[in-house]
């Protein structure tokens, strides 16, 4: 995707205050403020879901990159299904679900996959639609495919939600993107620091005191 169909969340004009949208009582002091709000994510994944099923003609197997993707992949599945309810155009899906893990407090610590080799071959002769969170050094995305490339699908097509702008990236940029991030740790919308902020809707910013308050 071209990095001028992202959207561009800046420092400056986002970041909203957490007394102008309601958080959970037990956040309060563990996030900085709002990045993203669950509203403005959920109209972004309706345009997603459209681009996606203009480009595919289907079957699509679309894989959930566990745990941080949950969130995503519900919501951009369930926009898939209304469009091929109501706008003629029919993409069959099914479901698959790949546990990645990749952090340990902020820093990446190695990429570890749940599914095995023999597992993996069930992809062969597949559309991929590989539903990611976040993608930040590109690293555990480009490992995936990789790993994904070797058992031969038919196609692979990458969505991440967010992407870091960072120094640290290694120059992948998936194939759908919802929004451009600033180089923060950002938590809520099923991203985690050390599992915790899952349940939170919007998508935040994590303060120090939340930092420590979690730290492993
Ligand atoms: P990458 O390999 O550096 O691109 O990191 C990708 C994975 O790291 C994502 O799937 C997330 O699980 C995790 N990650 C990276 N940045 C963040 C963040 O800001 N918040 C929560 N998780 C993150």
């Amino acid at each position: 995707m071209n990095p001028k169909d992202w959207i561009d969340v800046t420092i400056e004009k986002n970041h909203y205050s957490m007394d102008h949208f309601v958080i959970p009582h037990h956040y309060e002091k563990d996030i900085s403020s709002i990045l993203i709000p669950h509203g403005v994510i959920m109209d972004r994944i309706k345009k997603l879901a459209r681009l996606i099923v203009d480009d595919t003609p289907g079957p699509l197997v679309v894989c959930c990159v566990l745990k941080g993707g949950h969130q995503y992949f519900a919501d951009l599945v369930n926009e898939i299904k209304k469009l091929c309810r109501h706008n003629g155009s029919s993409v069959q899906l099914s479901l698959e679900f790949i546990r990645v893990k990749s952090y340990t407090n902020d820093t990446q610590s190695g990429v570890k996959i749940s599914l095995t080799d023999a597992e993996l071959e069930e992809f062969k002769g597949k559309n991929l639609l590989i539903v990611e969170d976040i993608i930040d050094t590109g690293n555990t995305m480009v490992y995936l495919l990789e790993r994904l490339s070797k058992i031969q699908p038919a196609s692979i097509r990458v969505t991440s939600l967010l992407i870091k702008k960072t120094e640290r990236s290694n120059g992948y940029v998936p194939d759908y993107v919802g929004f451009a991030i600033p180089d923060d740790f950002v938590v809520g919308y099923a991203l985690d620091y050390n599992e915790h902020f899952r349940d939170l809707d919007h998508i935040c910013v994590i303060s120090d005191e939340g930092k420590q308050k979690y730290a492993v």
